[in-house]
């Protein structure tokens, strides 16, 4: 058991690979979701202090600042959530040094992700001294997002390829739109939680905005990304890879719900259940658009052939484009995928369009 835990560890597969990436993807998301527990809880100041709880204890000891014990030990276990999240995301920079070589894109994103999230640690230090700032709750929750990108991109571009053609341009231009449109969504919905009751604490600053104009404004943008996303999907009904179609079809369905369940919480007062429905929601949403984005391009992935045909140690460890480009890495990656100049980008280009045809307040 300890054995093979140490063979993977020293030679992980690709399998493992992406196990390891999907893991962190995981493990991000349930973060979110826990945090969102620990804002409508009103528990975001259940420690008063950080790195340790109260000043002196790491642990909450006893209920401070006019909160409960309980709402000490909420703050706490999501502060203690960040153990798995972080194990994760090293674990993914680690194999992806082993395996390869790799586009420099996912060396890229497997760096980010054990890099951001030690910042995200130090960010929700940060939301804890600033008594809870909405800035910086935003900031976290977006930067959070980063890094479920960062997972969901690792995972989809170590995946083997297919062969499957890519989506064609404009398909590929308009996930681009619904990524960007989805992204204003998520940063629109922060505001509106900045404006709004759950600011983790009784005492939490607010935006000093209207909360019925920010919620009209998230949910008009949310209105934009069901028109895209549901346009795309039509457009797509018939033709398009496969694997992309049916993401797609993922996705406007979680946004069809994700939307339901935005009018229901408002129009039922934001019930903290409810909200946290809709946090977990929000997550699904970004990173199954994510991987709709990427599984509208060709998959050109230069993992093929690398794990049976190279010793790890022989290919990676450098974490530099020169893993790629050196004539051992070319010729044991294969074909032109790897001899391309533009073999690090996911995105293939122009030339590959041709392969297929292709309330409280009243309404928000
Ligand atoms: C695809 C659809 C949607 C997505 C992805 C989405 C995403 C989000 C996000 C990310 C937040 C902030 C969470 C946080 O900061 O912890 C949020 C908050 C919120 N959203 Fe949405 N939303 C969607 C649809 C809607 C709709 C249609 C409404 C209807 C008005 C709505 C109402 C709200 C409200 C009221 C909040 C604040 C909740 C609170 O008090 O914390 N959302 N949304």
């Amino acid at each position: 058991m300890l054995a093979t835990l140490f063979r993977t560890l020293r030679h992980p597969s690709r399998e493992a690979l992406r196990g390891a990436a999907l893991a962190a993807l995981i493990a991000n998301m349930v973060i979110v979701f826990t945090g969102g527990i620990v804002r409508v809880t009103g528990s975001g100041l259940g420690c008063t202090d950080w790195p340790t709880c109260d000043g002196s204890n790491i642990t909450p000891l006893a209920g401070g600042g006019g909160h409960e014990v309980w709402q000490g030990y909420v703050e706490f276990g999501n502060r203690l959530l960040s153990a798995p999240v972080l194990l994760t995301a090293v674990l993914v920079w680690w194999f992806v040094r082993r395996t390869g070589p790799h586009p420099r894109v996912v060396r890229r994103l497997a760096l980010l992700l054990p890099l951001g999230v030690i910042g995200q640690i130090v960010l929700g230090g940060v939301t804890v001294l600033t008594g809870l700032s909405p800035y910086t709750v935003a900031g976290h929750f977006l930067a959070s997002m980063v890094l479920i990108a960062a997972a969901a991109g690792v995972y989809e571009l170590v995946r083997a390829p297919d062969g499957a053609p890519p989506a064609s341009r404009g398909v590929q231009r308009a996930m681009t739109a619904v990524l960007v449109v989805a992204l204003v969504v998520l940063v629109l919905g922060t505001v509106v939680t900045g404006t709004g009751p759950h600011g983790g604490d009784v005492n939490a600053p607010r935006f000093p905005l209207d909360l019925r104009v920010m919620a009209i404004a998230h949910a008009d943008a949310v209105w934009l990304l069901l028109g895209l996303t549901g346009a795309t999907v039509a457009v797509t009904w018939r033709s398009g890879p496969t694997r992309f179609q049916r993401t797609v079809r993922l996705l406007f369905a979680v946004q069809l719900a994700q939307g339901g369940l935005g009018y229901l919480q408002y129009w039922l007062g934001v019930p903290p259940t409810l909200v946290s429905f809709h946090i977990m929601g929000a997550t699904i949403m970004w990173a199954v658009a994510v991987l709709a984005w990427a599984r509208a391009r060709e998959h050109r992935s230069l993992v093929e052939g690398a794990d049976s045909d190279v010793a790890p140690d022989d290919v990676v460890g450098t974490g530099t484009a020169a893993d790629v480009t050196s004539p051992k890495a070319l010729q044991t990656a294969g074909g032109d995928a790897a001899a391309s100049p533009r073999a690090d980008r996911t995105d293939t280009g122009a030339d590959d369009a041709d392969d297929q045809a292709g309330a409280p307040a009243g309404r928000p």
